[in-house]
């Protein structure tokens, strides 16, 4: 395999924290998002072309090939080489090489993929990566056929920001501290991954010229799960951060953060916490001539 870039350490590696327990139910409970992303109005009849944008592992992609037998074709496309790799590895193992193509590509620069080429675009936590979204939307339509349809999959990170997960009254300067810390290395104005929210995205979209718009918002509070505390604290919560073990080597003396992690230990542990998480599905088609009569234009 090809050199691993943080990309592909964070997707292959670090989210999982070292536990393959932890990292198959964290899979199943990924193949019912995929399941939602590939159900959301994309209508793949035969012989269709998928356009995976920002494929990582393959998540989307090759539950788009299981799906569209033998006369579909996915194209893999991502900014990571190594992923690509990685997914050519896996198509070549599961005897559908034929079926797939990958493409090194922004999803803001989708440069290698011709116009009106393909009749499905997916994306599932990719936008959040990128500061261009409305650049992405239009490449998704450009590359797209009339009637072609996009359905993609974003977490909603501004929901919840300023909640802590765990009752942190005693030590609240310095879980302050730690939130300042991430805060000053994704400014929640201006990060990609928390500067939007579910009504950006439908602007932009219906801004693109996509129709037939339907977004699907999911917020979540509920109680948290017992966690291990040494995995909870070694596992970055993106690719472009720190895990809290890092951030906390940083920022706390010995002390302190002995102090933070008697506190906070047992809570983590023990579940007792609450988590606040909002995700959106959004699903919409580029015009046909037909269907492009504009209604109701800003
Ligand atoms: C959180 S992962 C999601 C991977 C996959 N879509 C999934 O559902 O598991 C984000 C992916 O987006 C890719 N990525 C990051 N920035 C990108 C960009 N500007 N254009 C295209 N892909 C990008 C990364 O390489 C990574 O594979």
């Amino acid at each position: 395999m090809a050199e691993q870039d943080r990309w592909a350490r964070w997707l292959l590696e670090d989210r999982f924290g070292g536990d393959p327990q932890y990292a198959k139910e964290y899979l199943d409970k990924l193949r019912e998002v995929r399941d939602r992303v590939l159900d959301h109005r994309l209508r793949l009849g035969d012989g269709a072309v998928l356009l995976d944008v920002g494929a990582g592992d393959g998540l989307i992609g090759f539950g788009a090939v299981d799906r569209m037998g033998p006369s579909g074709r996915v194209i893999f496309s991502d900014i990571s080489r190594p992923l690509l790799e990685h997914c050519r590895s896996l198509a070549s193992q599961m005897g559908v090489s034929d079926r797939c193509d990958f493409v090194e590509a922004r999803a803001e620069d989708l440069g290698p993929i011709p116009n009106e080429s393909v009749d499905a675009v997916t994306t599932r936590s990719v936008l959040i990566f990128v500061a261009d979204k409305a650049a992405a939307f239009r490449e998704f339509y450009r590359v797209l056929k009339p009637g072609g349809r996009i359905s993609l999959f974003e977490p909603i990170n501004r929901h919840g920001l300023d909640a802590f997960k765990y009752d942190v009254a005693p030590v609240l300067e310095l879980a302050q501290r730690l939130r300042d810390f991430y805060r000053r290395l994704q400014p929640p104005d201006s990060d990609p991954m928390l500067n939007f929210d579910e009504h950006d995205l439908v602007a932009q979209c219906e801004a693109t010229g996509f129709v037939d718009i339907h977004l699907a918002l999911h917020i979540f509070v509920r109680p948290a799960t017992p966690e291990p505390w040494d995995r909870t604290i070694s596992i970055p919560g993106n690719p472009n951060i720190p895990s809290p073990r890092e951030a906390m080597a940083q920022i706390f003396t010995a002390e302190e953060a002995a102090r933070y992690e008697a506190h906070l230990r047992p809570q983590v542990e023990a579940g007792r916490g609450l988590v606040r998480e909002a995700v959106a599905f959004l699903a919409a088609m580029k015009p046909t001539p037909q269907s492009a009569t504009p209604v109701g234009t800003r």
